[in-house]
């Protein structure tokens, strides 16, 4: 129970990666907000995770959305009094060249993927500051740090800017031993990666040193370790979780 009564929100709760975290985070012995947009997902979700006595509640919210984002952590604290570890794991991707990206399609990239993560970390660390104890795990991806195998350039920028909001964060909330890392996943078996069809995926995981994609647990058991006191040293880390694609 290395996360026993730790409150812990992780947004984009209902997919691939999210549910497996969510999973993981129940059988380490956290509470858990459970955030995401897809209602019927989410509400199954916890529903499951419900049935082994975890404490656990669901919150619908479009994370990009600032006054949404400021009541799911209102209704977090209400219920649970703390807020020890924020995931902000919710993202959209999409392979798309960059002629045919729109300049609205640009911004609800940059407003789900990055905005979303300001807007959170924002609110919770707030929170965090006050009680000088707090962890704060954003996703980024090997898109951005070289480009993306398949995603569009607003995916890999997105991302690109969530790996050093992540460093800029934690130098901020380091005298206040707040941890802020980020959990940078190569492909990874969830929809993101189905959507990209298997002749893609094949000739992409031929690329990768491990020749796999990874599989969410893979991604979650980083996000773990970021999350338990294992890790209490370390602060604007950015986790490469590849199978060797990216090495730097
Ligand atoms: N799967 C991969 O290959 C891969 C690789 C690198 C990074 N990542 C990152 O990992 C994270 C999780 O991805 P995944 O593969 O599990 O994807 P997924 O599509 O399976 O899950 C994403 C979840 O985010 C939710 N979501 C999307 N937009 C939202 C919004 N505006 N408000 C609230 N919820 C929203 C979706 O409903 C979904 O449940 C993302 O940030 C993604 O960019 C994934």
């Amino acid at each position: 129970m290395e996360l026993k009564d730790k409150v812990t929100i992780i947004t984009g709760a209902a997919g691939g990666i999210g549910k497996t975290t969510s999973e993981e985070f129940a059988k380490a012995g956290a509470k858990l907000v459970l955030v995401d947009y897809n209602k019927k997902a989410l509400k199954k979700l916890a529903k499951e995770i419900r049935q082994t006595h975890v404490d656990v509640i669901e919150i619908q919210a479009d994370v990009s959305n600032e006054q949404e984002v400021k009541k799911a952590v209102y209704n977090a604290l209400g219920k649970f009094n703390k807020i020890d570890i924020l995931i902000n794991n919710a993202g959209i991707c999409k392979m798309i060249p960059i002629l045919e990206i729109s300049a609205d399609e640009w911004d609800h990239f940059m407003a789900v993927n990055l905005k979303s993560v300001f807007l959170f970390s924002k609110e919770v660390f707030r929170y965090m500051k006050e009680v000088k104890y707090g962890k704060i795990i954003n996703i980024g991806s090997a898109a951005g740090k070289i480009g993306g195998l398949a995603a569009g350039a607003h995916y890999s920028a997105s991302k690109a800017a969530v790996m050093c909001f992540t460093k800029s964060l934690a130098l901020q909330a380091a005298p206040f031993k707040i941890n802020v890392n980020c959990v940078c996943p190569g492909p990874t078996k969830t929809d993101i990666t189905l959507a990209w069809g298997d002749k893609t995926n094949i000739e992409f995981a031929e690329k990768i040193p491990f020749k796999e994609y990874a599989e969410s647990i893979d991604i979650a058991n980083a996000i773990l370790f970021l999350a338990s006191d294992k890790s209490k040293y370390i602060t604007g880390e950015i986790l490469d979780v590849n199978g060797g694609l990216v090495m730097d």
